[in-house]
């Protein structure tokens, strides 16, 4: 039902659906975000990254991962020897959550609302985009893509195929192998999440 109800008369493309999104009120997340940070890749992408929300750079350049934990992604995404310029990026909510902190903007998660009142787009997304796989980065995605709030440990690594027979694969959010203190821990979670973003593309 996600994808069939997705598209209305006057969003008949990606395009259309990115334009629409860039004045979306569904939720009183724009109210503060500087704009709409929507998916980009291929139409016709294979596969499809789905993260939580833009963080404090992608609201200021409008493009998803172009931060920190974008770079841990870049640099894992080679690795697994995957082109991120074949495959589509998104997010489960696509405007900045953030509590204002001096002059820092500290990233707030998104509540169960603001993921469901988003899935409108992502739903849009995937029906133009129809990728064969949904790799969902962290517990949030995996919540707009199943329906319902999981724990990653419970999800982790296995392809399980959604309602309209695509497989979804969840692993880690990159942001995760960021906040890891201990360096020993840090280098064997990033190497587990290569070899899960490896096994996604094969
Ligand atoms: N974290 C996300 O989940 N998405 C982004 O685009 C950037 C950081």
């Amino acid at each position: 039902a996600l994808v069939s109800e997705a598209a209305p008369a006057d969003m008949l493309s990606l395009a259309d659906a990115r334009a629409a999104a860039s004045g979306c009120t569904r939720c009183p997340l724009y109210e503060h975000a500087t704009q709409t940070v929507f998916g980009e890749g291929p139409e016709g992408a294979d596969i499809m990254f789905v993260g939580e929300q833009p963080g404090d750079q992608e609201d200021l350049e409008g493009r998803p991962f172009v931060g920190p934990a974008g770079q841990v992604f870049d640099a894992a995404l080679a690795e697994a020897r995957i082109d991120r310029a074949r495959v589509y990026v998104t997010n489960a909510v696509k405007h900045f959550k953030f509590e204002p902190r001096g002059k820092r903007r500290l990233h707030k998660r998104p509540d169960g609302g603001e993921i469901a009142a988003c899935r409108f787009w992502l739903g849009l997304e995937r029906a133009f985009v129809r990728p064969r796989m949904i790799v969902a980065l962290g517990a949030t995605a995996a919540h707009s893509l199943l329906g319902r709030a999981v724990t990653i440990g419970s999800v982790r690594g296995v392809a399980q195929p959604l309602e309209d027979g695509t497989l979804l694969f969840v692993t880690v959010h990159p942001s995760y192998i960021l906040r890891i203190r201990d360096r020993d821990a840090a280098i064997a979670e990033r190497a587990r999440f290569v070899a899960e973003l490896t096994e996604a593309g094969r």
